[in-house]
C-alpha cells in the first residue's frame, strides 16, 4: 500500500489495473450516424482520457438496432460496427486508462428524441423534420413507459434467447475492438430493468412472476456476457438500486440481485437509480452530493463484492472520502468531467498525489510545474 491518497490507489479487478479510482460513467453523446462513431465520440474520449480518469467508459451502445434510445446511438450489432470503436479503446488506451464500453438495450425506452430535441418517444413529426423515424420498441410486456410513449411489443420467449446471444455478441465485438472491461446497462428503466421491475414486468412464464423469474433475463445475460469475454477482463452491471414507490424495487432486492450477479462472474456493482417509475433525475432522495453513494456502500457490504459510486461526485475530497471509508471501490463521474474534463490530474494535485504536476501530459505538465515551483500556483483550482 503506497501512502498515494486512496482515491489515487491503483486499482486491480481481474486482469486490468486502474491508475487511480476515477471512471468517466458512459455518457450517451446522441451522435452516432446507423450506430457507427463519429469524429466527436473520438474527441470526446481523447479529452476524457487525456483528463486522467482511471477508466473511460463508452456509453451504452445496443446490441440490436431497435435497442438504441435515439437515431444517434452507438451500436455493435455487426462487425462493422468495432472498427470505429477500436479506434477509439486505442486512443483511451494510450493515455493510460483502461477502455471500457457499456452495452444494452434501451427496450420501451427505444425509439425517443435527442435529449435537445424533445427527450420523448419519436413521432412522425420527428420523421419530417429530420428524418429520424419512430419505430417499433420492444419490452417484457406490453406496458408503455409513460402516457404519449409508444407501447411495445411483448418479446416472445424465443426473442429473449435471441436477445441473450446478441449481448454475447456484442461483448466478443467489444473485446475485438480492444475494450479492458465491459458493462452490464440494466438500470435506467430500459430492457434489463424492466425485467427486473414488477411495475414493467407481467409475464407469468419463465421471465417473469417473482424475483427469481424477473431476475431470469438478466443473469442469463450476466451468464452469456460472462461466457464471451476472456477471463482475464472484468464485467461491471449497473444497477438502479432503488426505484419507483416504496417496495416496488428496493435496496434490499439489489442486494439479492448482486449476490447472483456475483456468483455468475459479474465483478463490480454499478449503483445509480430509477428510470421504470419515471424520469432517472426523479429519484425521491434528497439531490446532493454523493446522494446514491450510500446504496453501493450497501451492496458492498451485503452482497461482498466491489462497487463503483455514481452521481453528483463533484469535490476531490468528497470522492477520496467515497474510497477512504470503504463505500465503494470506484467513482464514477458524468456531468463534472464534461464541465471540466482535467477534474482527475487537478485532483490529483489538490490532494496531494501529484503537488508539482508531474502526472500531466508533457506538453501541458512541463509549464505547469515550472509554474508552481515558482510559487505563483500551487494547487489547482478545484475546491
Ligand atoms: C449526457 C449524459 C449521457 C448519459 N448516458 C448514459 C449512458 O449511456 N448510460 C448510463 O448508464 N448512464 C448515462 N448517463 C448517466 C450518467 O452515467 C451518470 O450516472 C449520471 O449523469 C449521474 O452522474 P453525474 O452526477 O456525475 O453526472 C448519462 C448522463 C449524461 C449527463
Amino acid at each position: 500500500m503506497s501512502d498515494l491518497p486512496p482515491l489515487f490507489q491503483p486499482l486491480t479487478l481481474r486482469g486490468m489495473t486502474t491508475r487511480n479510482r476515477i471512471a468517466v460513467s458512459p455518457m450517451c453523446q446522441y451522435s452516432a450516424i446507423e450506430g457507427h462513431v463519429t469524429d466527436w465520440h473520438r474527441d470526446h474520449h481523447t479529452t476524457l482520457a487525456r483528463g486522467g480518469a482511471g477508466i473511460v467508459f463508452v456509453e451504452a451502445t445496443a446490441v440490436e438496432a431497435r435497442g438504441r434510445i435515439t437515431h444517434g446511438d452507438v451500436g455493435l450489432w455487426s462487425d462493422d460496427h468495432v472498427v470505429g470503436l477500436a479506434e477509439i479503446a486505442a486512443i483511451v488506451a494510450g493515455y493510460g486508462a483502461v477502455p471500457a464500453i457499456q452495452i444494452g438495450h434501451a427496450g420501451r425506452k427505444a425509439s425517443s428524441q435527442r435529449p435537445w430535441e424533445g427527450n420523448l418517444a419519436l413521432t412522425e413529426a420527428d420523421e419530417a423534420a429530420r428524418g429520424d423515424a419512430p419505430w417499433q420498441t420492444v419490452a417484457p410486456s406490453a406496458i408503455p413507459y409513460m402516457d404519449g410513449w409508444h407501447t411495445p411489443a411483448e418479446l416472445s420467449d424465443d426473442e429473449i434467447t435471441g436477445l441473450v446471444d446478441a449481448f454475447a455478441a456484442a461483448a466478443r465485438r467489444a473485446v475485438k475492438a480492444g475494450f479492458k472491461a465491459v458493462e452490464i446497462h440494466g438500470a435506467h428503466g430500459y430492457l434489463i430493468h424492466t425485467f427486473l421491475s414488477p411495475k414493467s414486468n407481467r409475464r407469468n412464464d419463465r421471465w417473469g412472476g417473482d424475483l427469481r423469474g424477473r431476475m431470469a433475463f438478466p443473469l442469463a445475460v450476466a451468464e452469456a456476457m460472462r461466457a464471451a469475454l476472456p477471463d482475464d477482463l472484468p464485467l461491471f452491471f449497473r444497477t438502479s438500486s432503488v426505484d419507483g414507490d416504496e417496495g416496488v424495487w428496493s435496496i434490499e432486492d439489489t442486494v439479492i440481485l448482486a449476490r447472483e450477479l456475483k456468483a455468475r462472474g459479474v465483478d463490480v456493482m454499478d449503483c445509480s437509480t430509477s428510470g421504470v417509475s419515471g424520469a432517472v433525475t426523479a429519484a425521491r432522495v434528497k439531490r446532493q452530493q454523493g446522494f446514491q453513494v450510500p446504496w453501493a456502500a450497501q451492496v458492498r457490504r451485503e452482497a461482498g463484492m466491489p462497487t463503483m459510486a455514481v452521481g453528483l461526485i463533484l469535490d476531490p475530497d468528497y470522492a477520496n472520502a467515497v474510497i477512504a471509508d470503504g463505500a465503494a471501490d470506484l467513482v464514477a463521474m458524468g456531468r463534472e468531467l464534461l464541465n471540466n474534463p482535467f477534474w482527475p490530474l487537478q485532483a490529483a494535485v489538490t490532494l496531494g498525489a501529484d503537488p508539482c504536476y508531474e502526472r500531466w501530459p508533457d506538453p501541458y505538465g512541463w509549464w505547469l510545474t515550472r509554474r508552481a515551483r515558482a510559487g505563483v500556483e500551487g494547487r489547482a483550482p478545484t475546491r
